[in-house]
């Protein structure tokens, strides 16, 4: 399989059940945060097309910053260490930050990332995730904005990826079993 070749791929969101919950969550951060500024720090590169989206759907001022770790190498499970390969451009400090990112499942990478940050002293650390595992938690971390919960369950599509493909899928797709590592 190619990584255009998606016709058959198991849909687990459609792109229209995405705008509407994506939608959603820019209403809620828009009223939570009426007559402030924000910074939303995307995590690279998972993070990318969820905080397009999100962005367009909030109302009140942002600015963006973006960071990039790697924990998952080329395979798709974590390997447990997380590195940071690029840091925030801008200071924080007395910022309102949401950090975006495409899943939550273990924890590790938000953990490790929200302790990092906080060292800044942003006037507020919030989180928002798109995809949600609780079951898979190995931190105890929860985001404040949460697109979907799921199962355990590899998906592809709409920033995420498998071994750096399937980015592009406008639909998130369940990764066929038998082409997982
Ligand atoms: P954590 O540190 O285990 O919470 O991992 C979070 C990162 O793992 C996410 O930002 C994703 O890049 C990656 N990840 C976890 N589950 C999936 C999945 O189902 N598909 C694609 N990437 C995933
Ligand atoms: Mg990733």
């Amino acid at each position: 399989m190619t990584p255009t070749d998606n016709r058959d791929l198991k849909r687990f969101l459609t792109r229209e059940q995405i705008q509407q919950r994506v939608t959603e969550m820019g209403a809620d951060i828009s009223r939570d945060f009426a007559g402030q500024t924000i910074v939303l720090i995307g995590v690279l590169k998972g993070a990318a097309i969820f905080l397009a989206d999100l962005a367009r759907a909030i109302t009140v001022d942002c600015t963006f910053d973006f960071v990039a770790v790697s924990s998952y190498g080329k395979s798709s499970r974590s390997s447990g260490a997380v590195r940071l390969l690029k840091d925030l451009d801008h200071p924080i400090e007395d910022r309102n930050v949401i950090l975006v990112e495409d899943i939550l499942d273990t924890g590790l990478t938000l953990d490790y990332l929200r302790d990092k940050l906080l060292l800044q002293k942003p006037s507020m650390l919030k989180i928002a995730a798109f995809l949600d595992k609780p079951s898979r938690r190995l931190r105890e971390i929860k985001a404040d904005y949460v697109g979907f919960s799921m199962p355990d369950e590899f998906v592809i599509g709409y920033g995420m990826d498998h071994s750096e493909h399937y980015r592009n899928l406008p639909d998130v797709c369940f990764m066929p079993t038998d082409a997982e590592e």
